[in-house]
């Protein structure tokens, strides 16, 4: 419920009447006044299922600062147990002064009052409101750290992004400088070679966007929705046959394994076609000439498995968690170096997820590496 919502249920004329039992109803609290009718009973059990449930913290403070009720998520969110803080001063069940404070300045001023507390591994967000006067204050408790971790995501995505598209554009700009203003474009020793150098950085702009447009279509879900029957064996063949050139330009012995049956699974052409490319493509690319990459696919159990096996570079331990984050490379020259945007992986990802596959890794350096992804056979 939003912050608005909370102040109307809490702050209405009945609060006083419904709280202030409710507290006494757990033996904690001695209201001023009971206050009975079936009318305030129901109000009052309404205000008790709402508060129970919410992922929102309630905790409502009597002038003193005393707590006469405190929900479960308030106790989960601040880590306190109940029988500890009904009828208590907040402060000490707290340890803390910092709410006390702030509850007591919005019943000063009589207005809403919001801070954010920062604690181990938590963001809170914390609403203070007066209550009718003379009747305390309700602060209310919101947990902000999957939004600030969120945040922080963002931030780093766009900073990663811009430095992405910043690095090609200023090689291109010191070529073209070169070019126009040095004189090199009449040089027919290096002009061309400086277009070439140009061209490889306008292709690796062009790569990153199409990653990246790519990546926000598949995160926003509206990428690929044909549910279509597909027959693996002949995806992965294509897929296969189209890194084939770039196998043998490597020198590097691509060989594939098919099942003798038809294999098949649930999704979009494309989506398959994304995943095994991108696969059988990082194979070829982390993979030294002479080394060997080997695709399979079999059946096991109720699941078609594929497995892209290679001899090549191989992955760290502490980098295998961190491998389908965006932007992650184990190295990041070698990447650049070989056309790679560190997209793919995280691609393959929210395919295999948007596909109710399971993609995992095994690895070693210096030995290979060998990804499998496993889909449920139709
Ligand atoms: N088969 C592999 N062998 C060794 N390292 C790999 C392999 N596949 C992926 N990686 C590592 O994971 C990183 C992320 O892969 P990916 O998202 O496809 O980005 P890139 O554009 O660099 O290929 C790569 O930069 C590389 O460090
Ligand atoms: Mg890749």
């Amino acid at each position: 419920m939003a912050i608005g919502g909370w102040l109307g249920l809490l702050a209405a004329s009945a609060l006083g009447a419904v709280l202030l039992p409710w507290g006494a109803r757990n033996g904690v609290f001695s209201p001023a006044a009971a206050m009975g009718g079936a009318e305030q009973d129901r109000e009052r059990d309404r205000l008790e299922t709402v508060l129970s449930s919410t992922l929102e913290g309630v905790i409502a403070l009597d002038e003193e600062g005393r707590v006469s009720l405190m929900n479960q998520a308030a106790q989960r969110l601040l880590s306190v147990s109940p029988e500890v803080t009904l009828g208590r001063l907040l402060g000490e069940a707290l340890g803390s002064q910092t709410l006390v404070d702030l509850a007591r300045q919005a019943v000063a001023t009589g207005s809403l009052l919001t801070m954010e507390l920062k604690e181990p591994g938590k963001v809170l967000e914390v609403h203070a409101a007066p209550l009718k006067a003379g009747q305390g204050a309700v602060l209310l408790v919101q947990d902000l750290t999957e939004v600030r971790r969120l945040e922080s995501v963002r931030r780093d995505f766009v900073a990663n992004v811009s430095h992405e598209l910043k690095t090609p554009l200023t090689s291109i700009r010191a070529y073209l400088e070169t070019l126009l203003e040095g004189g090199a474009l009449s040089d027919a020793e290096h002009n061309v070679r400086f277009l070439t150098k140009i061209e490889a950085h306008v292709h690796r702009l062009s790569t990153l966007i199409t990653d990246l447009l790519s990546l926000s279509r598949i995160e926003a879900g509206d990428a690929f929705n044909q549910r279509l029957r597909c027959n693996l064996n002949e995806l992965v063949m294509a897929s296969y046959q189209r890194l084939g050139p770039s196998a043998e330009q490597k020198n590097l012995a691509l060989r594939i394994q098919l099942a003798e049956e038809p294999l098949h699974a649930v999704g979009d052409t494309e989506a398959f076609n994304q995943i095994f490319d991108n696969l059988i493509d990082n194979a070829i690319k982390y993979t030294e000439p002479g080394g060997s990459v080997d695709v399979t696919v079999k059946r096991e159990e109720k699941r078609v498995r594929v497995d892209v096996a290679d001899t090549g570079v191989g992955i760290p331990a502490e980098d295998l968690p961190r491998i389908f984050e965006r932007f992650y490379r184990v190295d990041k020259a070698r990447s650049r170096e070989l056309g790679g945007t560190g997209l793919g992986l995280s691609i393959v990802k929210h395919l295999v997820q948007a596909l109710d596959a399971e993609i995992h890794v095994e690895s070693k350096v210096g030995a290979g590496s060998t990804f499998t992804v496993a889909f449920a056979e139709a």
